[in-house]
């Protein structure tokens, strides 16, 4: 009997996604909160033929070539900056990762963030458990900015962005859009307009950034954008927190360039305790969650799990980064 391939799990997922992986691999899982070092990834690697990452996992030309004998990257993420898919590809090693599962999720957490910030939902929660609930209401008091009617602009309309843009029309938002291909199709069924970025950061309320990290799109939102945006504008980032200087954006809330901003991402991750922008009464964080609800997650867990099992079978994957090692295996 042939022995199973080896896999290596960098963090614990959910069970039935274990089940399926440990019927087809000699699998081990890293029990630890914190991810491996990346020595410690690199050795776990090296003799496995399969490895399931998410996005604190460093995939790089070096691990790469720790590890002659791996035959598939799993990553439970849609998102693959912490990836070297070009590396893996050259290396004929296809990336798996977890499209079409999340959008809705993680545009949920989009929104929650942007009507949290435009209506001071984590503000006023946190004045009200520190005590300071004493007058029970004031005309004047905790006015934001509203949501309804205004102009949503969303920065990379993919699944994620095209989710953000669906809410938006159930709140009778006006919705513009900036993204590298456009796509009339959408905005024929979703009444979207597109518009170039400097027109969307001029003409937006809210705007909601959706691009992936790449070496463009790092900084993509710095000082001269934000200064571009309107002083009642809320800043949404669900995407990546490099995508956004912030040290631009702390100067922006701080001096009210914009009104607010919602960020589900920081940079770094996670964000220092004594990062500034965390003395601002003007920004809410949440911990990296946009797709963490249990069912999305237990779909992730399960298609990353069939990933990895395609891949150490030699067969297709079910979401392929990089379908073009199929190619390259026919020459
Ligand atoms: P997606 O479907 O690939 O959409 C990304 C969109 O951005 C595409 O329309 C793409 O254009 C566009 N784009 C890429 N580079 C651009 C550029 N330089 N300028 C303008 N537009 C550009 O990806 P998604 O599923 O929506 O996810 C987007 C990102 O969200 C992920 O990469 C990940 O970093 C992040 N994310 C975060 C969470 C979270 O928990 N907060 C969860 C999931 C994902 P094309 O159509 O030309 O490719
Ligand atoms: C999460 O951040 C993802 O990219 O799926």
């Amino acid at each position: 009997m042939n022995a199973k391939p080896r896999v290596f799990v960098t963090r614990e997922i959910m069970q039935e996604a274990q089940d399926l992986i440990d019927q087809h691999a000699d699998m081990e899982v890293w029990p630890d909160e914190e991810p491996p070092s990346p020595d410690i990834l690199r050795e776990k690697v090296a003799g496995a033929q399969g490895v399931l990452t998410n996005i604190m996992d460093r995939v790089d030309a070096q691990l790469l070539d720790a590890a002659p004998g791996l035959k598939v990257v799993s990553q439970l993420a849609v998102g693959l900056d912490n990836v070297d898919v070009a590396g893996a590809t050259a290396r004929g090693i296809p990336v798996g990762y977890t499209p079409g599962v999340l959008a809705k999720a993680t545009a949920d957490v989009g929104f929650a963030l942007l009507m949290s910030a435009a209506r001071r939902i984590g503000e006023s929660d946190r004045w009200v458990r520190d005590g300071q609930w004493t007058l029970a209401f004031h005309p004047m008091r905790w006015l934001g900015m509203d949501i309804h009617e205004k102009t949503l602009g969303i920065v990379g309309l993919g699944q994620i962005g095209l989710e953000m843009a669906r809410r938006g029309r159930g709140f009778d938002m006006r919705i513009i859009y900036y993204s590298r291909t456009r796509r009339p199709e959408l905005e024929a069924e979703y009444g979207l307009e597109y518009v170039d970025l400097p027109t969307l950061l001029a003409e937006a309320d809210f705007v909601s950034l959706h691009v992936p990290l790449t070496s463009e799109t790092r900084h993509y939102i710095g000082e001269a954008e934000l200064r571009q945006m309107k002083s009642t504008a809320v800043l949404i980032n669900v995407a990546r927190g490099p995508v956004v200087d912030s040290a631009a954006l702390y100067t922006a809330l701080k001096e009210r360039w914009i009104y607010a901003a919602g960020l589900d991402v920081t940079d770094p991750e996670p964000i220092p305790a004594n990062d500034p922008l965390l003395t601002l009464p003007n920004v809410v964080i949440s911990p990296h969650v946009g797709s963490a609800s249990l069912v999305s997650r237990g779909a992730m867990c399960m298609l990353a799990a069939r990933n990895l099992v395609a891949g150490l079978e030699g067969r297709p994957l079910d979401r392929c980064a990089n379908p073009e090692v199929y190619e390259m295996k026919k020459d």
